[in-house]
């Protein structure tokens, strides 16, 4: 079994996008500037967006964060969004998701403009990936697709089955690993909550996608031996023997599906460090489709 290193592989794409910064300096440059916007205290949200700013210093990108309560109206965000819009400085932003109850998201999203869109969640961007048009991609999806391709993992003509269908992770998923390209070329079968006889699909599987949102759901009687299995899942669970009282697990099983793989993520140090390397170089792809044409 190998280890898909996450961490590894985030720390040499935050290293060339830091590199690329450095060359925009020298040449004066746009230097790249991310904003995102955070409503509210939600802890996951919280731990998100303070790792994408620290991430953005670390390759020498300016941030900005934007923080309001969770009381805020939807009109008071749409104008803060017009207003990410028309800067000249911000080159792309984020709002960070869930929104409260109250604030219409599909609103939110659709009123980001689709080139500072670095999240690709604008109905756009998603129909441009699904032709198959250069796009900005949602983070994890791209993320994946870029370890797969750094492991030189091979996908054509492979059984892949991505097991989850949400718009930011397994729709964009299934889209990119069907695609004519490397990688790629696989023939995709997504699964969700009411798809049947799970086990026998999953146990078909040379590549398993899992973003099911399920803390440790897939076992190793649903996998293949010898499969590639990328877990996108991250849940606290609660342990005493932690000092903290709590350990992060992913929705695959890993002790025993590890053994039974032939490359796994692991939860932590796997598809999250991704996540991020991708909105960094989303936002670097913003400013020059922008300035370097
Ligand atoms: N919430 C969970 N993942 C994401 C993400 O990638 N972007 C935003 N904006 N919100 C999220």
């Amino acid at each position: 079994m190998i280890l898909l290193d996450g961490k590894k592989l985030s720390e040499e794409i935050l290293n060339e996008i830091s590199q690329e910064v450095l060359e925009r300096k020298n040449k004066n440059k746009k230097i790249p500037h991310l904003a995102a916007i955070l409503v509210g205290n939600d802890g996951a949200s919280e731990t998100y967006v303070a790792s994408k700013v620290k991430n953005c210093e670390k390759v020498g990108f300016d941030s900005t964060l934007i923080r309001y309560e969770s009381s805020v109206s939807e009109s008071e965000l749409l104008q803060k969004i017009y207003e990410l819009n028309l800067s000249k400085d911000i080159d792309g932003f984020i709002v960070q998701l869930p929104l409260p109850k109250h604030i219409d998201e599909k609103k939110i999203t659709e009123a980001i403009l689709p080139n500072k869109d670095v999240d690709g969640f604008h109905p756009m961007n998603v129909g441009y990936l699904a032709l198959g048009i250069p796009a900005f991609v949602s983070a994890t999806p791209n993320g994946v697709m870029e370890m797969l391709k750094r492991y030189n993992i091979e996908t054509e003509g492979k059984n892949c089955v991505v097991l989850g269908r949400s718009n930011i992770v397994g729709s964009p998923m299934a889209m990119l690993m069907s695609k004519n390209t490397n990688p790629g070329n696989a023939t995709v079968t997504i699964c969700h909550s009411k798809t049947q006889n799970l086990k026998e699909i999953t146990s078909k599987a040379d590549i398993l996608i899992v973003a099911i949102g399920k803390p440790e759901f897939i076992s190793a009687d649903m996998v293949k031996a010898g499969a590639v299995v990328v877990d996108v899942g991250i849940h606290r669970i609660a342990d005493e023997t932690k000092k903290s009282g709590f350990r992060l697990v992913g929705d695959v099983k890993f002790d025993e599906v590890a053994s039974k793989s032939s490359y796994i993520t692991p939860v932590p140090g796997g598809v999250g460090l991704m996540t991020i390397c991708s909105l960094l170089q989303n936002t670097l792809k913003a400013v020059k489709n922008k300035y370097d044409v």
